[in-house]
């Protein structure tokens, strides 16, 4: 099934720009192309501009980052992926053009002809799409970069690697590259190539014919054969016998094979992405792991980062658990911060999967309600001490001080707000802020009920 957008009135693109003429034309040139602009004309269409998705939002002159330029960053804040079709040669305020560098930016040139615009909205159509399907969630900058390399190498039929800790979420991101391929409408067949005897790995991989080894009573086809036209998943690969290996080589090279026991050669038509927790060219180093096969699988290679090297995730992955571990919409469970703060301190050695536990017994131990630190196995308790989100040991190491210290005040005004159910004038006295110093910062950071609500009930409402 083509998720892509039907294509129709309700794609809604936003122009901004404070030369009215041009938004004029704009707006009568996407009409024409059967799109519904939305211009920020008064009070009331900006509202509009926040509560409705839109396709894209294109911009022109934005000199300064009032009227059009706050509109601009509102949206840009809420749909964080929104496309941006820029005119070129359009003036754009400095703290725009850095807003910018986080959204999929194209060029518009100017005067706009209506053949590449519609052509550049039908990219953003297409991008929406992937979007949908794009189940790796998160905001930390290494999950990002996932999230872009996943998109970046979907299209080929590029073997992929995918490396990193157990619970990681390697398999989701196997099954997301499949999703965005254009295989997606053919089967993903996992296989774990570690859990399954070495002596009958390859009739699994390559299927046999009837009487070709004893229980062999009819002929069966492998996963190879049932992967045709879609993508074959080969999970734990570095558990793989050094003769196994052998013979996957060969078909990653020749693209072709033989049932078990069968003399016919069959070709082979699938996409092949394979992971492993383990370190491969240390395998490789130790005689474990063929190297030439460890080079033809490592053609594009993603790591997955462990969770504790992107704690600022956790409150996020933890609102989609608990969507996913509350059956009713009735349920409003919630984590206190005390407790977010004590799980940001963990070190989480089995990473989501780990996660996903234990946000799945809390929801069953306590089905509606707060959980506070006593609500915590033990284990989990020992780190509330220190001194939580953003305490250095996330990549937000990395970044410069600024963005760190903005991203320790976000995450402290999101856990305020939550606490105080998102009034906000409570929040602002458990802060000791003005409440429109408050206002403020919570329309800089783009937080809001919506974004960040981790009620199971809001959740239901949304979707
Ligand atoms: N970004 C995410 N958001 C929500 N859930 C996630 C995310 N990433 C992973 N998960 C969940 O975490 C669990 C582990 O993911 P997955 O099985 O893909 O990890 P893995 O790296 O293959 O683990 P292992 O090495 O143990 O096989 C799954 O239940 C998966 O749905
Ligand atoms: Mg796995």
């Amino acid at each position: 099934m083509m998720e892509m957008q039907p294509h129709t009135a309700q794609s809604r693109v936003l122009v901004l720009d404070i030369d009215e003429r041009r938004t004029a034309e704009l707006s009568d040139t996407l009409r024409v192309l059967n799109y519904e602009p939305v211009t920020p004309c008064g009070a009331a269409s900006l509202d509009r501009l926040h509560d409705a998705e839109d396709l894209a939002v294109m911009i022109g002159d934005m000199p300064s980052d009032e009227g059009v330029g706050h509109a601009f960053r509102a949206a840009a804040e809420r749909h964080r992926s929104l496309p941006v079709l820029r005119v070129t040669g359009s003036e754009i305020a400095p703290s725009i053009d850095e807003q910018l560098e986080h959204h999929h930016t194209w060029d518009l040139d100017a005067p706009v002809k209506s053949a590449q615009l519609e052509f550049l909205l039908k990219r953003a159509e297409r991008y929406k799409g992937r979007e949908r399907r794009m189940r790796i969630s998160g905001k930390s900058q290494s999950i990002r970069s996932v999230r872009r390399l996943i998109e970046k190498v979907a299209d080929f039929e590029t073997t992929v690697l995918i490396t990193g800790e157990s619970g990681t979420g390697k398999e989701l991101v196997a099954r997301t590259v499949h999703d965005l391929s254009d295989r997606r409408e053919g089967p993903f067949v996992p296989i774990n190539c570690g859990a399954i005897p070495a002596e009958l790995l390859e009739s699994e991989l390559f299927g046999h014919e009837k009487g070709a080894f004893t229980g062999a009573v009819s002929a069966r086809k492998g996963r190879f054969e049932l992967a045709a036209g879609g993508t074959l998943f080969l999970d734990e690969i570095g558990d793989m016998s050094l003769p196994m290996q052998a013979k996957l080589l060969r078909v990653l090279q020749e693209r072709c094979y033989e049932r078990v026991g069968g003399a016919k050669t069959r070709q082979c038509d699938v996409r092949v992405v394979a992971a492993t927790h383990r370190d491969l060219p240390k395998l490789v180093e130790a005689g474990e792991f063929r190297e030439d096969l460890f080079y033809r699988l490592n053609v594009f290679p993603i790591e997955m980062p462990p969770l504790r090297k992107r704690i600022s995730d956790l409150p996020g992955l933890i609102d989609e658990l608990l969507v996913r571990y509350c059956e009713n919409g009735d349920r409003s469970l919630r984590l206190h911060t005390d407790a977010i703060r004590a799980l940001a301190n963990y070190r989480w050695p089995g990473n989501i999967r780990e996660l996903g536990n234990l946000v799945e017994r809390l929801a069953i131990l306590h089905p509606s309600g707060r959980i506070g630190l006593r609500d915590l196995p033990e284990k989990y308790r020992r780190h509330a001490a220190d001194s939580g989100l953003g305490d250095g040991r996330d990549e937000s190491s990395g970044l410069n001080l600024r963005d760190r210290l903005r991203q320790i005040e976000k995450g402290i005004i999101e856990a305020a707000l939550r606490d105080a159910d998102y009034v906000v004038a409570r929040a602002a006295r458990s802060l000791k802020l003005r409440r429109t110093t408050l206002v403020e910062k919570i329309n800089k950071y783009g937080l809001s009920q919506q974004d960040s609500a981790v009620s199971c009930r809001g959740r239901d409402a949304e979707s």
